[in-house]
């Protein structure tokens, strides 16, 4: 099998007439985390919603494993372990954090979700403290925590994650990303993460890409930007993202 995990080939994008995704393409290898960076508005989440099949691209192919994924359903993305982690709650408030972990097993069937619940909570001790609370009644990072280990049921090959520090303590945040690092590491898992808190997710990623409308501007690894003393002008995309336009990082 290749070492490419995601590929966007030519990918325009949008909602309704509105073409949000404008011919953007890049790779990305498998077990590694790139970074999404880029002005609000640029395309970042769009882009992970059109891996997800929110969005049916107009052109171009969204590869995973090689395969053509664009248009696939919720249930074929799931299948082929696709997990995705929206910004900001994504939570059942009034169920209890155990309940909002069986509904994450849904495609997997009960058993299996049952015999893998204890798994996942051993990667979050605070929310395992918490199993039959509602999951509204948790901190931010509890909830934070709670919603990945849902998306980890399904032992993903490829996590989605939008923004997860919103609304985080630092040492959560620092956790949330060592652990992404850990799936990358120890699982091959690839990661694509939009986060504004540039300079450490830079820390625990691979590689970094930044889109300007839509277009990909820039493409590094987050090594060469952590040591770039303009590093701030980057997250808001610009003139000095665009001289920085790498070709064929990987
Ligand atoms: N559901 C939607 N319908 C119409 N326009 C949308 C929708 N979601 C996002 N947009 C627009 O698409 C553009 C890109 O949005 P988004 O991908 O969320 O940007 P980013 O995540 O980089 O801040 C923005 O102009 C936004 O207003
Ligand atoms: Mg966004």
């Amino acid at each position: 099998m290749s070492d490419i995990c995601i590929e966007f080939d030519d990918v325009v994008a949008g909602y309704k007439d509105f073409m949000i995704l404008n011919n953007l393409s890049f790779k990305a290898h498998r077990g590694s985390i790139t970074l999404l960076l880029g002005p609000n508005g640029a395309g970042k989440s769009t882009a992970l919603k059109a891996l997800f099949g929110l969005l049916k691209p107009r052109q171009g192919r969204i590869l995973l494993d090689g395969r053509n994924i664009a248009g696939a359903t919720q249930k074929e993305l799931l299948a082929a372990g696709v997990a995705f982690v929206p910004q900001g709650r994504n939570l059942f408030g009034q169920l209890s954090v155990y309940e909002n972990l069986e509904l994450g097993g849904i495609t997997l069937g009960m058993k299996t979700t049952h015999e893998r619940i204890p798994e996942i909570l051993e990667l979050f001790p605070r929310v395992k403290e918490r199993l039959h609370s509602a999951a509204a009644s948790l901190s931010g990072g509890e909830q934070k925590q709670l919603e990945i280990g849902r998306a980890l049921l399904l032992r993903p090959k490829v996590i989605l994650i939008d923004e997860p520090s919103i609304g985080l303590s630092p040492l959560v945040v620092q956790d949330v990303f060592r652990l992404l690092r850990r799936l990358a590491d120890e699982q091959g898992v690839t990661v694509l993460m939009v986060e504004q808190n540039v300079k450490s997710a830079l820390k625990i990623s691979d590689y970094a890409i930044a889109l300007e409308s839509g277009r990909l501007v820039l493409h590094k690894p987050a090594g060469e930007l952590l040591a770039d003393p303009n590093i701030e002008r980057l997250f808001l995309g610009g003139a000095h993202a665009a001289a920085a336009v790498a070709p064929a990082t990987v």
